[in-house]
C-alpha cells in the first residue's frame, strides 16, 4: 500500500500490483456461491482488511458494509465472531446477504425441503395460468419452465413458515431463476439466448438445496449480532457505531443492479415493474433525471472529470449521471466519518472506468473525499481482477471481444484505506 498524503502525490505509475491484495490464500466457504451476484468482491479482501486493521491497532467489535451486496463482508465478519452492520438498496441483495449470514438448522432445512416436494406433487394449477403471466416473466420463461417455478414457489410460501427459512428457501429459489430462464448463461446483463434449452426446474432446485447444506456444514454458529436492513444507506436515519468498514462501491454507470436482479425482484413480489428498484440505487444512469447539476458540490477531481467530458462530447445525460455519482459518493464518504468510532478504519474496493479514451479515476475523487473528511493514514494498493487479458473488450451487450471500438474491461482495481 503507497501512503497519500496530499492529492497532488497520487502518481498511478508509482502504485504497482500489490500481491498481498491479489493472492488468495485457501478456499472461500461453499456458502459464498449459494447465489451468483454481480461484481462481488473475493472474501480473502475482507480476510486480509480485517488483518490489517488489527495489526494498525483497530480494536475490531462491529464490522460495517454500507454496500453490502450478496453478504461477502458480513459472512467472513460472522466467521471472525465480529458484529456486523450492513445495507443495501436492493430486496435481491439483502436477501442473499441475510440468508448467508443467518444460522440454520440442516434438520429442519431438509424437513421443509420434504414438504415443499410433497406439495409439489399434489399442486395443479390452472390451465391458463402462463396466459396471465407477468409479461417480463413471459418474456424470460418458457412455459413449463414458468409453470415449475410457480409450483415452487406456491409450495415455498405454503410449507415455510415466514421468518428466516422462508428467506432461505426464497434465496435458493433464487439462485436457480437465471439457469431456468432464456437469460443468456454467460452474459450478466439482460439478453436472451433463443437457443437456450429448457432445464428441468426440480432438479436445479435440489442441487442447489444439497449446496446449501453442505454450505451450512462448513459453517461455525455463534451468536453475533448481524444486522442486515434494506435500504438506501444515503438517507438511513440510524447509522450504527462502527470500527471497521469495508466496501465495494457500485462502479459509475457501469451496471443497473436493478435490471440485473429483475428476474429474483419479479418472482419473489418485490415490485410488478422492476425499473422501479433503480432509484436511489448509486451509479444508475436513471438517477440523474431530476437532478440539475452544480457542480460547486463536487470536489476538484468531479470538476475536472465532468468537464473533461463535456470536452470529448459526452451526451449531457451520461454527465450528470457522473456528476451524481461523485456527489453521492461524496456523501456517502461523509456518512462513514460519522459512523467510524475514533481511531476507526475504513477500505473501500473502486475500480477506474474510461470512456472513449478518457479516464474517469473512481479512485482518485475517493481519496480526495477522504481527505475532505479529515481522514489521514491514506493508502492505495493495486489489484488484479480479470485474468482475460487477450479479450479486453466488452460490447454492449456485456460479451467479452477483442474488438478496441467496445467498452475496455478494467482488470485492476484499487483496495483505498484510511482512519480516523
Ligand atoms: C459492487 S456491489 C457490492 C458487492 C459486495 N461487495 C459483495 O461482495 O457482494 C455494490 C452494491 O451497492 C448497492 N447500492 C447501490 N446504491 C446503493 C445505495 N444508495 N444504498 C445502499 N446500497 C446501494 C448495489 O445494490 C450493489 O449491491
Amino acid at each position: 500500500m503507497v501512503q497519500i498524503n496530499s492529492i497532488k502525490d497520487l502518481d498511478y505509475e508509482k502504485i504497482g500490483v500489490d500481491e498481498e491484495w491479489n493472492d488468495c490464500v485457501g478456499n472461500e466457504l461453499t456458502m459464498h456461491t449459494i447465489h451468483a451476484y454481480p461484481a462481488k468482491f473475493p472474501a480473502f479482501i475482507a480476510w486480509k482488511a480485517f488483518d490489517y486493521a488489527e495489526k494498525e491497532g483497530v480494536q475490531i467489535e462491529k464490522v460495517s458494509d454500507i454496500f453490502c451486496g450478496c453478504g461477502t463482508v458480513a459472512l467472513e465478519a460472522k466467521m471472525r465472531g465480529y458484529s456486523f452492520w450492513g445495507c443495501d438498496i436492493n430486496p435481491v441483495a439483502t436477501l442473499i446477504a441475510k440468508t448467508k449470514s443467518n444460522s440454520y438448522d440442516c434438520d429442519a432445512i431438509i424437513y421443509f425441503y420434504n414438504r415443499i416436494l410433497e406439495y409439489i406433487k399434489k399442486c395443479e394449477l390452472p390451465f391458463d395460468l402462463y396466459q396471465n403471466a407477468n409479461s417480463r416473466l413471459k418474456y424470460w420463461y418458457y412455459e413449463i419452465s414458468y409453470c415449475n417455478l410457480y409450483k415452487l414457489r406456491q409450495a415455498i410460501i405454503t410449507e415455510v413458515p415466514d421468518g428466516k427459512y422462508r428467506e432461505a428457501f426464497e434465496c435458493i429459489f433464487s439462485s436457480i431463476l437465471k439457469a431456468c430462464s432464456k437469460w443468456l448463461t454467460k452474459s450478466i446483463k439482460p439478453q436472451v439466448d433463443p437457443d437456450k434449452k429448457e432445464i428441468d426446474v426440480i432438479l436445479q432446485f435440489d442441487r442447489q438445496i444439497n449446496k446449501f447444506i453442505r454450505a451450512l456444514d462448513e459453517m461455525e454458529n455463534n451468536d453475533t449480532q448481524m444486522v442486515i436492513n434494506c435500504t438506501n444507506f444515503l438517507s438511513e436515519e440510524k447509522l450504527p457505531e462502527t470500527d471497521l468498514i469495508i466496501t465495494s462501491p457500485p462502479y459509475v454507470t457501469s451496471y443497473e443492479y436493478a435490471d440485473l436482479h429483475q428476474l429474483s425482484s419479479l418472482w419473489l413480489g418485490y415490485t410488478d415493474d422492476y425499473r422501479e428498484l433503480r432509484k436511489g440505487s448509486i451509479g444508475s444512469v436513471y438517477n440523474s433525471d431530476n437532478f440539475t447539476l452544480d457542480t460547486q458540490q463536487l470536489n476538484d477531481t468531479g470538476k475536472k472529470v465532468v468537464e473533461k467530458l463535456g470536452e470529448i462530447g459526452m451526451p449531457s445525460s451520461k454527465i450528470k449521471s457522473v456528476a451524481r455519482y461523485y456527489i453521492d459518493m461524496q456523501n456517502a464518504v461523509k456518512r462513514c466519518q460519522n459512523m467510524l468510532r475514533d481511531n476507526g478504519m475504513v477500505f473501500f474496493v473502486v475500480g477506474d472506468t474510461e470512456y472513449k479514451g478518457v479516464k474517469i479515476p473512481n479512485s482518485k475523487h475517493l481519496i480526495e473525499a477522504l481527505m475532505d473528511d479529515g481522514f489521514r493514514d491514506i493508502k492505495i494498493g493495486k489489484r488484479t481482477i480479470s485474468k482475460r487479458i487477450c479479450i479486453p473488450y466488452r460490447d454492449e451487450k456485456g460479451k467479452f471481444s477483442k474488438d478496441k471500438s467496445k467498452r475496455k474491461v478494467y482488470h485492476e482495481e484499487f483496495i483505498i484505506s484510511g482512519r480516523l
